[in-house]
């Protein structure tokens, strides 16, 4: 894995940004693996204000979400939410090219093989941004909860606790796999904070596939990891 340590998180929103451009500029076309969470949320902002003033044209990109929680769409805590807000509406992703895993399925193995299909259908993905969790998680690819392809999870109180809103268990979730997002061409993952720092050495140091996910992500021929001076600290 390359990894690029930067000062600050607004020069790593600005970087992923920046990477993202490049990529969509290339391909205007570009099939995406987009996340959720506190950490891609400049880089959204960033991307929004190019797309307003023009410079930057997502119509004709392709964005699958990670990740959904199974939870009534209409919460705020669903990532259907979370992406209309902060990506799909700013960045002007065309609605018939925003996928999600459908969190009111009555059916979530189903729904897991619908996505990977929908995935196939869309040609395979180009770029995955990533975050990660500070236990090493990466989608919803839990400790001892990860799969190869998209897949139903079930969330610890700890990771629960993360969507916010008082919400308390049980809850499920559907995510991409470690080979659905390994298949990407090219993956960019983004870390800030301290809280991220053993997560990124353990990535980098421990033996692939114990305890801590994102060391099954670590040897993908196109990786770049963006971190920030705090969560680069232990590196
Ligand atoms: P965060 O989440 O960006 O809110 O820290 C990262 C993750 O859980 O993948």
């Amino acid at each position: 894995m390359k990894t690029e340590i930067l000062p600050t998180a607004p020069d790593v929103a600005r970087r992923g940004a920046s990477v993202f451009e490049a990529q969509a500029r290339a391909r205007p076309a570009l099939v995406m693996a987009l996340p959720t969470g506190r950490t891609p949320v400049e880089m959204y902002e960033i991307l929004a204000a190019r797309k307003r003033s023009g410079e930057l044209n997502l119509s004709a990109a392709t964005a699958f979400n990670l990740d959904e929680v199974l939870l009534p769409r209409r919460m705020p805590q669903t990532f259907f939410q979370f992406m209309t807000r902060h990506a799909w509406e700013p960045l002007g992703i065309a609605p018939e090219r925003r996928f999600i895993p459908d969190g009111e399925t009555a059916d979530p193995e189903a729904e897991c093989r619908r996505y990977e299909e929908a995935i196939a259908a869309a040609g395979g993905l180009d770029l995955a941004i990533l975050g990660i969790g500070a236990d090493g998680h990466i989608a919803y690819n839990l400790p001892g909860q990860a799969g190869p392809r998209t897949h139903v999870v079930t969330l610890d109180a700890g990771t629960i606790a993360t969507l916010g809103g008082g919400l308390t268990g049980p809850l499920r979730a559907i995510t991409m796999g470690v080979e659905t997002i390994l298949s990407a061409r090219s993956i960019v993952l983004l870390a800030t904070g301290a809280s991220k720092a053993e997560a990124l050495r353990r990535m980098r140091d421990e033996p692939s596939g114990g305890a801590w996910p994102c060391t099954l992500f670590r040897d993908h021929a196109d990786l770049t990891v963006i971190a920030d001076e705090a969560a680069a600290s232990q590196l």
